[in-house]
């Protein structure tokens, strides 16, 4: 079945949340939730990727994101193919131009990128005709787990509206917090970003900021908790950090860990999330990960729907 061109989605790539409207964001969620209950019911999904080609292009370590943009092509019929940076040319010099080329003349319908510096899904867009999803490029940005993130808590909340969101860890080096702070607070959520000092952007500090009205910041953890009806636990992002932010992961897990205890000041039946990957007993307990707060596997269920609808919309809009 062809796809049909659809009108209401104007973007070509997807770089970042920024680039989207409330209306595209109802619409990723709209498509999504037919296809999580697809998925859910085994009901057979309509091949409207056919014979189109998707090279998913990961130059960083991901098991979420490209199993899951891998399954959402499939389950679409797309054709996969997927490249690692080990198995790439770049291991004899290639240039990221040069590959995004390459893999562009193999007739590619839409290239998914995971890189390491940030910029590089924007670079890649500039050298190709082929549409680009970042799947995440250095601390910039990841938008595909933001809108998994905004759907999850839409999920339970029905709207984002006065939700209030605590996001906790390194969110100097996160692409994933920068991202979410975007989509969620577009979307209404009050928000709180929270860890040691040293790991929260100098912007966010002078920012008890107009240009960003609804994010708090809070080295406090307690207070930080307080009230919180969703809690988005972040992953130090060790590879990033170019000097030491922390005296030590176990210092950081004694002030910032997400425990049971520290939750008692949350709402009750509070969301627990986390990105992934996570490292239990460090920003968070094996306690708190495992236990019925934690939507952390519903995430990544709902990652596949998300990404199958991302596919569709940005692949129709080609008009292909
Ligand atoms: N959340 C996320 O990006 O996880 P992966 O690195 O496993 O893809």
């Amino acid at each position: 079945m062809q796809a049909k061109h659809n009108k209401t989605w104007k973007h070509k790539h997807l770089i970042d949340v920024d680039d989207l409207s409330i209306q595209d964001c109802s619409l990723v969620f709209q498509l999504a939730n037919k296809y999580e209950k697809a998925l859910k019911n085994k009901k057979s999904i309509s091949p409207i990727l056919k014979n189109s080609n998707i090279f998913n292009l990961f130059f960083e370590p991901s098991t979420r994101t490209r199993a899951s943009f891998e399954l959402a092509g499939k389950l679409l019929g797309a054709n996969v193919i997927n490249i690692t940076s080990e198995i790439s040319s770049v291991q004899k010099g290639e240039s990221l131009e040069d590959t995004i080329k390459t893999v562009s003349a193999m007739h590619s319908d839409i290239i998914i990128l995971r890189h390491q510096d940030s910029g590089a899904a924007t670079f890649a867009s500039m050298n190709t005709n082929t549409s680009i999803i970042n799947a995440g490029d250095g601390s910039h940005a990841h938008p595909t787990q933001a809108l998994t993130d905004a759907y999850t808590i839409r999920k339970r909340f029905k709207s984002l509206k006065n939700i209030n969101v605590t996001m906790v860890g390194d969110i100097e080096h996160s692409r994933v917090a920068r991202s979410d702070i975007w989509m969620l607070t577009k979307l209404g959520a009050n928000l709180t970003i929270c860890g040691p000092a040293s790991l929260i952007p100098k912007s966010f500090h002078k920012a008890q900021n107009s240009k960003l009205p609804h994010v708090q910041v809070q080295t406090n953890l307690k207070k930080a908790l307080t009230d919180a009806d969703v809690i988005i636990a972040l992953r130090m992002q060790t590879e990033r950090q170019k000097k030491k932010s922390i005296p030590s992961l176990s210092e950081y897990a004694k002030r910032y860990q997400i425990t049971k205890t520290n939750l008692q000041v949350a709402k009750k039946n509070c969301l627990l999330m986390h990105p992934g990957p996570k490292n239990e007993g460090v920003e968070i307990s094996r306690e708190v990960a495992n236990s019925s707060l934690s939507k952390i596997e519903e995430q990544v269920a709902n990652g596949v729907a998300i990404r199958m609808s991302l596919l569709q919309l940005i692949y129709t809009n080609s008009g292909k």
